[in-house]
């Protein structure tokens, strides 16, 4: 079986990275009930945030603002939206049945989903507070040459979707580096950074994320240790986004570079809207299929006695 969800009654102190300081990340207990889909009437339209024009900003830093505003102990407020992530994913919660199994939403096939829906819950929220239903997240564009660069609307100091907590070096222009690790830390991009870009997202979507299994990442299942494996997509650009937008000079490259902190930063939910976004473009097309070699496999030779029983 799948690994089951929480009990969302035992929720236990996270566990917080050395040097940060620790918050509790529970949300409030309450009944779960099975969520129905709303029926869709018209389909909200996700736009790339370096495009985004000047009355969408207008609302969607009023959404955000207001978010900021409802108290701590609201569920929908930004900062339990915020803990949400760092109880899924710094082991607040225990493996149902598997007491000494956390619960762990990264580094597995659960990785997409999850986000999917965390997602999908903010976005109402925020359209509710504003009274938009059709308000939709920006995604962040980093695939794309245009949206190569911490999106403006994020780094204006005056706005609620600004956070302090980011890598000085790495505000607009600075061209990102999709592939950025911890030995990248202080190395400016070179002259061919957008180029370099596009072959790591061909690299982790196309050639290295051949089947489900390498694109999703490693099943988890019911009494599974957790981090079982991560898909080419979270590993990079996922993992290393994540990392060239927090504060090097932090101890954990807080905000957006631990799990405990990035939802605390806005821009956490335009980076998974474009996760979100390359989940959805990937497909498999019949013409790669002609060639099973290029699926990695062929069959052991036999004979083939038919080929001259012509009747
Ligand atoms: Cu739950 Cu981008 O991490």
């Amino acid at each position: 079986d799948p690994v089951a969800p929480p009990d969302v009654t035992k929720c236990g102190p996270a566990d917080f990275p050395p040097g940060a300081i620790p918050s509790d990340c529970c949300p409030p207990v309450s009944t779960v009930k099975d969520y129905k889909l709303p029926s869709v009437s018209k389909l909200r339209v996700r736009p790339p945030a370096h495009a985004v024009d000047e009355e969408y900003i207008a609302k969607y830093s009023r959404a955000i603002e207001l978010m900021k505003a409802l108290p701590d102990s609201d569920p929908r407020s930004f900062t339990q939206q915020a803990d949400v992530h760092c109880a899924y994913c710094n082991g607040s919660y225990d493996q149902v049945g598997f007491p000494n199994l956390e619960l762990q939403v990264h580094t597995s096939w659960l990785f997409l989903p999850f986000h999917r829906w965390y997602l999908y819950f903010y976005e109402r929220i925020l359209g509710k507070l504003i009274g938009d239903p059709n308000f939709a997240l920006p995604f962040w564009d980093y695939d794309s040459p245009p949206g190569m660069q911490l999106p403006a609307l994020f780094a204006n100091v005056d706005s609620p979707l600004y956070d302090k907590l980011r890598e000085a070096t790495h505000q607009p222009p600075t061209i990102i580096d999709l592939d950025f690790s911890t030995a990248d830390i202080g190395v400016p991009p070179s002259s061919s950074q957008v180029s370099t870009n596009l072959c790591t997202m061909y690299r982790q979507m196309i050639s290295c994320g051949k089947n489900p299994r390498l694109f999703y990442g490693e099943p988890y299942r019911e009494g599974d240790d957790p981090n079982p494996g991560a898909g080419t997509i979270e590993t990079v650009p996922h993992n290393s986004v994540h990392l060239w937008t927090g504060d090097s000079t932090q101890p954990n490259f807080e905000n957006m570079g631990n799990f405990y902190s990035a939802a605390r930063d806005p821009i956490f939910y335009s980076h998974h809207s474009n996760i979100d976004r390359l989940w959805s473009l990937v497909r498999v097309y019949v013409c790669d299929s002609l060639d099973t070699k290029k699926l990695g496999y062929v069959y052991q030779e036999v004979e083939i006695p038919w080929e001259k029983s012509k009747p």
